[in-house]
């Protein structure tokens, strides 16, 4: 394994070196712990990631890679890949971190995991909100029961998505079978922070549509709601075309509020019009660079997952129960009933 070849760092595959695939060699680079590799089919941003990152093998197939001399692979491949690729890791035992999210059917997802468990292998899933700072501090205040019993979210999650990925009609964002479109690549993130809350879900109802973006065949619009084995609910909507960027998300508990607005998490527990406590927790950073380094964050704590450390990322179970949601909000829709899960 790389790190037995002397000098301590990690060897780290990244299989497809996209939009995400850049961030992570970013990030991994940036901890100081990891040799990078790539595998890039695409010959022109293949060689483009060789000319950005110090690259010690770089590949257009994963056929051609030994993947037994890795200590680690991210597989930032589109979302329908991700079920092979993540067999193809369990066969050499290689532990992985895979994208969000898990899939985008349920075809061949339970006998991937089965492999994973099998092989025995860190596994974890990208949900990179489960690092951020605020999200962390949120889950901890809600554990300790600063507002009670949670007994329902709103979470409104909405901008002007073309500004942020002006290539949207050429990626995988485009295309419902390739994991594109507002529920499985937008709201994945939420119902994974949800699922990390409230636990298991049961039922999901929703309506999608795509009301503006053009040149896609994918939704920009869903309204989905979720009820938890609890009892607990929660409600999700998402645009992809409004001018504000708006993140926002109310966690209503029997003795009081959170809310996060981006990055701000206050604690409401009265109706004076004041929070009882507010804090940013991306004060003085810049909103860019914070967002990069939120991909040094997860690689470090892949890294620590690799050494031993425990690791708050999403396992492929917790995953599978998120996709589950995104699936049953399309098939809520499609079918127009309510789906239970
Ligand atoms: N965590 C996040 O915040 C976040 C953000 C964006 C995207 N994503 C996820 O990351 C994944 C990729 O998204 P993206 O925006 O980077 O897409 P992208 O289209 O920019 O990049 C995907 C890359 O994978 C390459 N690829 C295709 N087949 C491959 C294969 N067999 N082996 C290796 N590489 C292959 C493509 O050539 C492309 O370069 C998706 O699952 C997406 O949902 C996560």
């Amino acid at each position: 394994m790389g790190r037995s070849m002397g000098d301590g760092m990690a060897r780290v595959l990244i299989i497809g070196s996209g939009g995400i695939g850049r961030r992570h060699l970013r990030g991994y680079a940036a901890t100081g712990r990891a040799r990078l590799s790539i595998v890039e089919p695409h010959e022109g941003r293949r060689q483009e990631a060789e000319a950005m990152f110090p690259i010690e093998e770089s590949h257009a197939d994963l056929a051609t890679v030994d993947l037994k001399a890795f200590d680690l692979a991210v597989i930032c491949a589109p979302a329908n890949l991700h079920v092979p690729l993540i067999t193809a890791c369990a066969a050499a035992r290689l532990p992985f971190m895979v994208e969000k999210p898990l899939a985008v059917t349920m075809d061949g997802v339970d006998a991937a995991i089965a492999a994973v468990e099998a092989a025995g292998i860190l596994a974890r899933v990208g949900y990179i909100r489960r690092i951020a700072p605020e999200i962390l501090a949120l889950r901890e205040k809600i554990a300790a029961g600063l507002i009670g019993d949670l007994r329902l979210v709103y979470v409104n999650s909405s901008q002007d998505f073309p500004k942020y990925r002006p290539d949207f009609q050429r990626t995988y964002y485009a295309r419902p079978e390739m994991g594109g479109g507002a529920i499985l690549d937008a709201a994945s993130h939420t119902f994974d922070m949800l699922v990390w809350l409230m636990g298991r879900p049961v039922a999901v109802a929703s309506m999608y549509d795509r009301l503006v973006l053009e040149g896609t065949d994918t939704e920009d619009t869903c309204l989905v709601s979720i009820r938890f084995a609890s009892g607990a609910m929660a409600n999700v909507t998402i645009n992809q075309f409004q001018k504000p960027n708006v993140a926002e998300a109310s966690f209503i508990g029997t003795k009081g509020n959170l809310t996060l607005a981006h990055s701000v998490l206050s604690h409401w527990d009265d109706d004076s019009g004041r929070p009882r406590e507010t804090r940013d927790y991306m004060d003085g950073l810049v909103p860019t660079e914070a967002h990069q380094a939120r991909f040094t964050l997860e690689a470090n704590a892949m890294l620590d997952a690799l050494d031993g450390r425990p690791c708050s990322l999403a396992t492929l179970s917790e995953a599978r129960e998120s996709l589950r949601i995104a699936l049953g909000a399309k098939a809520s829709w499609d079918n127009r009933i309510i789906v239970s899960l």
